[in-house]
């Protein structure tokens, strides 16, 4: 008998099709946020749940209605531009509101992949002299990791194929969508 063949998107030139479901997506983020509740439960100051944008939209909307402490809720960006030394790339936070030295934070993402982007971010964090960071992931791509950061809270770990939907995009398209889809070879 054939299979039902798979919702699909196209954006731009790429066709995906549906890969993940948001009820799994929703079962999965449940999980980790009882362990960060364990975790947080009982911290000296409330924790800043501190998402990077854009991606972390949907993900941090859906775990936060799962936390049961006092916790902040920031948004930043992480912007890089190639500095006028030659020291190469620079990179700064924008977007925080106000010294967030001493405090817990989790770091709040969408995906990691090389783990680049997280790197900067845990630097950037330590200069700011933080009591903690910890990072939530929505997809973690474990093969592609190549950093020494321990990734604490990855709700799903993925392959090394291209997803969008749930707030992650192909050139900024798709994010909208509530289930995660999968680029289609064609
Ligand atoms: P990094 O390699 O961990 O630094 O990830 C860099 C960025 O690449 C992420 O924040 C995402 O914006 C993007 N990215 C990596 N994998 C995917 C994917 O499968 N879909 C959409 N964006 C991705
Ligand atoms: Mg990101």
């Amino acid at each position: 008998m054939e299979t039902p063949a798979k919702k699909r998107v196209t954006l731009y030139d790429k066709t995906f099709e549906v890969m993940i479901l948001y009820e799994e997506l929703d079962r999965h983020i449940q999980k980790v946020a009882e362990r960060i509740n364990r975790d947080y439960a009982d911290c000296d100051t409330p924790p800043i749940m501190l998402g990077v944008l854009n991606g972390s939209f949907m993900f941090m909307a859906d775990l936060l209605k799962k936390l049961d402490f006092g916790c902040e809720v920031q948004f930043i960006k992480m912007s890089s531009y190639d500095g006028a030394s030659s020291t190469g790339k620079v990179c700064e936070l924008i977007g925080l509101n106000g010294s967030i030295k001493g405090r817990h934070v989790v770091v709040v993402e969408d995906i990691v992949d090389t783990g680049g982007s997280i790197e900067h971010m845990m630097k950037l964090l330590a200069a700011e002299g933080v009591a903690s960071a910890a990072v939530a992931t929505m997809f973690f791509k474990p093969d592609s990791y190549s950093r020494d950061y321990e990734i604490k809270y990855p709700v799903m770990n993925i392959g090394n194929e291209f997803i969008v939907g749930y707030g992650l995009d192909y050139d900024q398209l798709g994010r909208n969508l509530k289930d995660i889809y999968v680029i289609v070879d064609e």
